[in-house]
């Protein structure tokens, strides 16, 4: 069962749904251009797939946008990655906002450029109060420097006398990091056949689906992801327990 909420929504619809959009550089070598002309055809797909979510009546959509391992990329590249999210949120944020998107960034702020992280913070800001999908870009974004930093904040606190070792559960530890009061993601997709995570989600993952399209994320078009949405709603989640008809077998 993957949505307990009482909503038209069906029940196979994921509540949250995360995205490896991987893919891009393939995708333009295969035509003989340059990395970045994959990236910019990968920015259109984010378009489709934002709209494409909030009509599937998605609430959480999470866009892995770039890694904290993506500095390790030719420098030009990591430029032609900055100078698209640039464009990103100037272009589409009055459009995201006028389309009652809620946007959301999680990544470690700090070692990327200011102009960006004022971009950012404005775009959460503007659209704090929609109601609509909320979008969660994941920029700068690892989960393991996720979770360090998590456990610094922690550790402060206990040090600083304001929390109790022994109360220190998964719930808090949820609370402190970048992802904290909104679900596990349901299922991640990471679309061009890899089958990695990347260092994404590592600790929302713990039960998500995993849908792994072959196709190059500037392929991935509404008909993909809907096929993708379909392949979850196959799935039978069972968090460990037994699922309900074993269960009338077993009693
Ligand atoms: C994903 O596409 C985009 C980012 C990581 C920013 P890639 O650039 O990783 O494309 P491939 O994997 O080289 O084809
Ligand atoms: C993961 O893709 C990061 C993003 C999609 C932003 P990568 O292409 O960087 O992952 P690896 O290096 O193939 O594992
Ligand atoms: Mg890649």
């Amino acid at each position: 069962m993957a949505r307990t909420m009482q909503t038209e929504t069906p029940i196979s619809t994921p509540r949250h749904v995360a995205i490896i959009m991987d893919g891009n550089g393939r995708w333009a070598k295969a035509r003989g251009l340059p990395r970045t002309a994959g990236h910019k055809a990968g920015v259109e797909r984010v378009r489709e797939a934002v709209r494409t979510a909030a009509e599937a009546k998605i609430d959480y959509l999470t866009l892995f946008a770039f890694s904290s391992e993506n500095w390790r990329r030719p420098e030009q590249e990591v430029s032609d990655l900055m100078g698209l999210l640039r464009f990103f949120i100037r272009k589409d944020l009055a459009e995201l906002h006028r389309e009652n998107v809620r946007v959301k960034v999680i990544g470690c702020r700090q070692s990327i450029q200011p102009d960006i992280r004022a971009l950012l913070v404005d775009a959460e800001q503007r659209t704090r109060e929609n109601t609509g999908i909320t979008l969660v870009i994941a920029f700068n974004y690892g989960a393991r420097d996720e979770l360090v930093r998590a456990v610094r904040q922690i550790a402060e606190a206990v040090q600083s006398g304001k929390l109790e070792p022994e109360s220190i559960d998964e719930a808090a530890l949820s609370a402190h990091i970048d992802t904290a009061g909104i679900p596990d993601p349901d299922v991640v997709i990471r679309t061009s056949g890899e089958q990695r995570l990347s260092n994404f989600l590592l600790w929302q993952a713990a039960y998500s689906e995993f849908v792994f399209p072959s196709c190059l994320w500037p392929d991935f078009d509404r008909a993909a992801f809907h096929e993708a949405l379909a392949e979850y709603a196959r799935r039978d989640r069972r968090f460990g327990a037994v699922s309900a008809p074993d269960l009338a077998v077993c009693s």
